[in-house]
């Protein structure tokens, strides 16, 4: 069986890729960023999953204006990396796993919420970014296989945050439902506080995210009553994003142990936020078995070989 061992929020600020991809890693601003991630890039490597189910959203790259789906769940065989105006970011295709995505298609759509299917996506620095700073620079392929879960936060009406929760939790029901016997890390990403334009462009409020990132911990059913005018007026326009930590904490235990947290601003103009939360049940993942990781070899040996042979399932 499948099982859901740990939750990732972690901020997805496009200048921390460009940051990333030029080189400055290294520079006091940026690695003040960085360094804040050293320990999660350990965690992750001791924790191995076979499957990261990543929440974000799209920025424009794969969907215009024309199309905005609220929950748009990525069926993939691989996802390539959307050109942003500067060309796509130097990091490899993200390689799905298409079994594993359509059978949480099927559970929690037949659980009455209506995702939507994307057989073909571009990804944008809203799923790579977190890539990144939490498996580090990949040389040619990325750890494990994603699964995208693109969240509208772009246009209104975003979920709202109760929406997202019970989504997380209908998340983690198909996943234990799914006979392999994988690993699965789910990353909510974007936020924390932050607007990019308008009169209160600039807009940090700290103080919230730390609270946010208190209840998250310990209080979620909370966070769940948060309207949407709060996290506009406390977070800024684009603090929005921050309902999609919440289909992260859905698909979490009630209780949960939080193993790291990182706060800094700002990066670019906006605040940088990052927790780690294990399942108390399945979360200690750094003790997997060396069948564990064989397995995870074999889950992506098996999807470069569909890609390879064209099959797109
Ligand atoms: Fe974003």
């Amino acid at each position: 069986m499948a099982k859901i061992i740990a939750g990732v929020g972690s901020s997805h600020v496009p200048a921390i890729g460009a940051a990333l991809d030029n080189g400055k890693t290294e520079e006091p601003y940026w690695k003040r960023v960085f360094s804040g991630f050293e320990k999660s890039k350990e965690w992750m490597a001791r924790t191995r999953p076979d499957v990261a189910i990543v929440v974000y959203n799209d920025h424009a790259s794969a969907f215009s204006v024309d199309v905005i789906p609220t929950f748009a769940l990525g069926c993939a065989a691989e996802f390539p990396p959307a050109d942003e105006g500067w060309g796509p970011r130097p990091v490899p295709v993200v390689k799905g796993h298409p079994e594993l995505a359509a059978h949480i298609a099927q559970s929690v759509i037949l659980d009455e919420f209506d995702l939507t299917i994307v057989n073909k996506m571009e990804v944008d620095h809203g799923l790579t970014v977190p890539l990144n700073l939490l498996f580090g620079p990949p040389r040619d392929a990325w750890p494990c296989p994603v699964i995208p879960l693109a969240v509208n936060v772009v246009m209104f009406p975003p979920p709202t945050g109760h929406r997202c929760y019970m989504l997380g939790k209908a998340i983690r029901k198909a996943v234990e439902s799914y006979p392999e016997d994988l690993n699965v890390v789910i990353f909510g990403t974007g936020g924390l506080s932050h607007q990019i334009s308008g009169p209160r462009a600039g807009l940090i409020n700290s103080k919230w995210d730390k609270a946010f990132l208190d209840n998250l911990s310990k209080d979620p059913k909370k966070l769940t009553r948060i309207p949407h005018v709060e996290y506009m007026r406390e977070a800024g326009a684009e603090g929005i994003e921050m309902v999609m930590w919440l289909i992260m904490r859905g698909a979490l235990d009630d209780k949960v142990e939080e193993v790291y947290r990182f706060y800094t601003v700002p990066a670019s103009n906006t605040a940088v936020g990052h927790i780690i939360l294990e399942n108390r049940r399945t979360g200690a993942a750094h003790k997997r078995s060396a069948a564990g990781k064989a397995r995870a070899a074999a889950a992506l040996r098996k999807v470069a070989r569909r890609i390879t042979t064209g099959r797109a399932r």
